[in-house]
């Protein structure tokens, strides 16, 4: 464990391509100390001080954003949470440090800043950045839902664990008082979300920002390295003793056991036939009066594929 209570872009303490997964959640350059006044939340829990950003938001966005990249493996992911207000900022920084952009996902939360003039912001950027358009970064498609999981509605639970919009509640029910943290703090489930997706046990994950450390916190408990910054002293010093109580991959065990058995057909080369069957049934089942999310799954049982490449081949014969 490499956590350093320092400036992530001064410190020189990481090793240079020794990251497999950085997520990073700078402060968003918007002045977030004003905004106490805004939250209906107790201040019991909340850290007085907030290190915000510098006034030059984009070329402080590039300075760490380089440096972020020079730590990573070049098969290894970033992630970068952003708000709405300096996404521009945040997507030239990207651009300039040439980083390629595999997903620009959606936080949506349930929790926003009170407004009577404009919609409530409830949502983050979350983006997905590799080191280029070629190279071949961890995925695990079926990490969190099997192939062949359906939800209660009977649609696939890989397929809508997957779209782009994440929708997670924050983790409200843990403030406790005592408990330092700042206004900020990620959802757990997303952050573990990130992890289960695009990285494996024993990985070395690196947060620049760490807040209240729900990186940290769950890359011990998923069984994955950590390192990383963050230069408030109070929030340091009181979560690296709750860290260091912890049991490394404590949570592994308690993980969903997920059933990776594969549709019998999976791999195996599409023919034009087996197309033009498809697209029968389905228009068949459709004209019977049968649910689009039904139909799919009684294509997939049929011809022993999956949730994805049965919508694939019907997108293809639209
Ligand atoms: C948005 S918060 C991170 C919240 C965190 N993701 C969590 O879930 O708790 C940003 C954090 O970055 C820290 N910070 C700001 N500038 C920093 C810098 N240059 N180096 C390291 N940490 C910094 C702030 O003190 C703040 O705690």
């Amino acid at each position: 464990m490499n956590i350093y209570n320092s400036d992530c872009i001064t410190d020189n303490n990481l090793i240079d391509k020794s990251i497999d997964l950085m997520i990073c959640d700078p402060p968003f350059g918007i002045g977030e100390n004003d905004f106490d006044k805004y939250y209906k939340r107790s201040n019991r829990t909340v850290t007085t001080k907030y290190e915000q950003a510098p006034d030059n938001y984009e070329e402080w966005t590039y300075n760490w954003l380089s440096i972020a990249k020079n730590k990573l493996k070049d098969n290894g992911t970033i992630y970068v949470i952003s708000g709405w207000s300096n996404l521009r900022e945040v997507l030239n920084a990207i651009h300039k440090c040439d980083l390629y952009m595999v997903n620009h996902n959606i936080w949506k939360f349930n929790f926003g800043v009170y407004t009577k003039k404009r919609y409530v912001t409830s949502h983050y950027h979350v983006l997905m950045l590799t080191k280029g358009e070629k190279v071949k970064y961890t995925f695990n498609q079926y990490c969190r839902y099997g192939p062949q999981e359906k939800n209660e509605t009977g649609g696939s639970s890989a397929y809508k664990d997957m779209e782009d919009v994440f929708i997670i509640n924050r983790d409200m029910r843990q403030e406790k008082e005592g408990v330092i943290k700042n206004n900020n703090k990620l959802a757990s489930e997303l952050i573990d979300k990130l992890i289960l997706y695009s990285s494996n046990k024993d990985d070395q994950v690196c947060d620049f920002f760490m807040g209240s450390f729900t990186t940290a916190y769950s890359s011990i408990k998923l069984g994955r390295k950590i390192s990383g910054f963050e230069i408030n002293k109070e929030l340091y010093d009181f979560n690296m003793k709750k860290l260091k109580e912890l049991k490394f991959g404590y949570g592994l065990d308690s993980l969903k056991k997920v059933d990776i058995k594969k549709p019998k057909n999976q791999g195996k080369k599409i023919t034009e036939e087996e197309k033009t069957n498809i697209k029968n049934d389905y228009d068949k089942l459709l004209s019977e009066g049968k649910l689009k999310k039904n139909i799919s799954s009684i294509l997939q049982e049929k011809y022993g594929r999956g949730p994805f490449s049965i919508k694939n081949i019907l997108d293809s014969l639209k």
